[in-house]
Parts: structure tokens; sequence; C-alpha cells
């Protein structure tokens, strides 16, 4: 087998088998494939697609890329939520301390920027300190601890999506439900989880621009949970116009505490309540979704999710003290208009364009 036959049968729409695809994830996990084969591959899948048996066999190659994760000695339920990638998307920030405020674990691994959108881990390392390259060992012992740990892709699990995530970022091959779905459901699947809730984002600033294809995306994704035996909650969001109010690594992170304090944006509130909800009734709190909400609240109101989030950031060593005093931006441009009235839309991908060309990212080098 070599890569030259495996990235012709994709070039020419043919359908790789379990073998060709498991030969290429080993191998470039292991660095014996070079970046640019690598990257004729991906873009020969983002033109010509995987089917169903494909982006399975490539969703569970990338899932043993490395080690996996088992966390059943620390509960039975073990809750991770992923989010297929948004504008001012800093809903992971605050449902799941949120959640572990109730007790339940979270196990979480979260992605970098991809595209236009942003991502958990450069939003975290916006705070000094804070280390998203824990150990597996850390990582575990952390959820022993507190209850919920939040970091990268590391280089143990699932190794093979860090590596095409990073490269898909630099060459425009983000919007691809095999590509979405293998790096999603590979790093759950690797980190131990068994109950997942999925936001799957749909609008101008995500890579599923129709309905219709959020809901492919969500079937395909829901399939492969079905197959790993994690049970796989999908909720469609709606990413025509950024979550919130700010959009930016450390303006998020400082939105999230006023969420968690209990100061929250009605379009982020409507997000965290309905998948909140969610996750209580996978975690088996209650299966009626409103009682599920009004506990949210509660646990808004009364500090508990703002204690668990500051408890999570000293854990993962980052400075609690910067949280109390994060600055906007040094350079602030107010664009006014020459006449009155109101705003009625923001369009997101335009702004998503505008944070990444700030450098709102620290992924491998996109020019
Ligand atoms: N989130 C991921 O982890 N991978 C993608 O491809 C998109 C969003």
């Amino acid at each position: 087998m070599n890569i030259l036959d495996i990235i012709a049968k994709k070039r020419d729409k043919k359908e790789l088998t379990k073998e060709e695809i498991e030969y290429f994830i080993t191998n470039y996990t292991k660095g014996e494939i070079s970046d640019y084969q690598a990257a004729a591959l991906i873009m020969a899948i983002y033109i010509n697609g995987m089917n169903e048996e494909e982006t399975k066999n490539l969703t569970l190659a990338m899932a043993y890329s490395g080690k996996t994760l088992d966390l059943s000695d620390i509960s039975e339920t073990i809750i991770d939520k992923h989010s297929s990638g948004g504008i001012g998307d800093k809903v992971t920030l605050i449902l799941m301390p949120l959640v572990a405020s109730f007790g339940i674990p979270v196990a979480k691994m979260s992605g970098r920027g991809l595209g236009i959108t942003g991502g958990t881990i450069d939003k975290l390392e916006s705070i000094p300190g804070y280390r998203t390259d824990l150990s597996l060992d850390e990582f575990k012992k952390n959820i022993k601890e507190i209850g919920i740990s939040l970091i990268g892709q590391t280089e143990n699990l699932a190794p093979a999506d860090k590596k095409i995530y990073a490269l898909r970022d630099t060459i425009s091959c983000t919007e691809s439900i095999p590509l979405i779905a293998s790096s999603i459901m590979s790093k759950k699947i690797a980190a131990g989880a068994n109950k997942l809730v999925l936001e799957v984002t749909c609008g101008s600033g995500a890579f599923m621009k129709t309905k219709e294809e959020a809901e492919k995306l969500s079937k395909v994704m829901s399939k492969i949970g079905e197959l790993a035996e994690i049970e796989t909650v999908c909720v469609i969001t709606n990413m025509e116009q950024p979550i919130g109010k700010n959009i930016g690594n450390a303006l998020e992170v400082k939105e999230a505490l006023e969420a968690l304090n209990g100061k929250m944006e009605k379009d982020v509130e409507e997000i965290v309540l309905t998948l909140g909800a969610q996750i209580m009734k996978l975690a088996g709190i209650s299966s009626d979704v409103n009682k599920n909400k009004e506990m949210i609240l509660e646990n808004l109101k009364n500090g508990k999710a703002y204690d668990k989030f500051i408890e999570l950031v000293k854990k993962q060593y980052g400075d609690v003290e910067y949280l109390k005093h994060i600055e906007n931006a040094k350079y602030i441009i107010p664009v006014k208009t020459s006449k009155g009235g109101y705003i009625e839309k923001l369009n997101a991908e335009s702004i998503g364009r505008a944070a990444l060309s700030l450098g709102a990212r620290q992924n491998k080098k996109r020019r």
C-alpha cells in the first residue's frame, strides 16, 4: 500500500477501504507521510466527500491513533460537549463549569480556532498561565478532584486529529461533513465521555450554512456516537449572527465571567439553557427540561457556576487575579453611523474574518 495510490483513488472519486484509511492515519501520525501528501488527500476528501462507511472508518482510525481514556473509575456518567464552530461562541466557558457545579463530571477536550471560527483553547490561553496541555494523568486527576477539566488536543489523545485539524486550517478544507464529523467524534471517543451534547451551528458564521447541512452533520455524528456507545444529543443552533456581544479571545472570557455572574446576553442564555437542560437530562438529574433550566438559573444566581470556573482556572495554573481586570483592546476605533436607526443584523462571517485578521488565533502558520 502507498499514499500515492490512496490520494489518486480519492482524487478519482473512489471509495477508500478501512485498511487504506488506517494506513494514512497511522503513517501521517508517525510523521512518515508528509504534510503536502496529507494535504492532497484531505483536499480530495473535501472535494469528493466520503460515504458513511468511510467516515466511520476515518473517525475510528483517528480516535485510536493515540491513547484512549477510560474514565469509568470516576463515574458512570461522564459528560462532554462540543460545538461545530462559530463566531463569539463562548458557550463552553459558561456551560461546562455550570454543569460541573451540579457534581456532574466534565471531561472536555476542545480545539483551537478553525477557519473563520474561534476556538475554546485559544480563549482559555488568553488567561495567563492557564495550561491546556495537561498530561492525561493530570486531566484525569482534575476530573476526580474538582469534577472538571478543559484541555486541548494532546500528542497522546487523538493525535491524528491534532495534525489534520491544524492542516485543514491552512488549506481551506474546513467545511466538510466527513472531516468535521471525524474530527469531533474522534476526540470525543478518545477522551472517554459516555454522554455527549453537540452544538451543531448553522448560518453564515458556521461551517454548515443551511439547516439541511446541519441536519446531515448531526445525523452522521449521532450515528458514530451510537456505534461508539456514546449517548449523543445534537442541538442545531443559529450562527447567522455572532453569539453574545464580544468576539475575541480575552473579551469572550470576560463576557463568560459576566454571564457566570448572572449577566448573560439573551441569545447566549438560550443556548446555555437548552444545551444545559439536555446535559442534565443525559446525566439523570431530571427528564423535565424546564425543571433543569430553573436549576441552571439558580446555580448562576447563587455563584456556584462562577466558583467552579475559578476553581478550574486555578487548578489548571491560570492567573485568577487577571480575571478581575481583563482589559479591553488597546486600540478601539468607534464606527459611527451618519443616520439614526437600529442594527438589524451583524454578519457573523465578516466579523469572524475581521477577528481572524486581527490575530485571534494561535494555529499552524496560515500563510
Ligand atoms: N470542531 C472540531 O473539533 N473539528 C471540526 O472540524 C470543526 C469543529
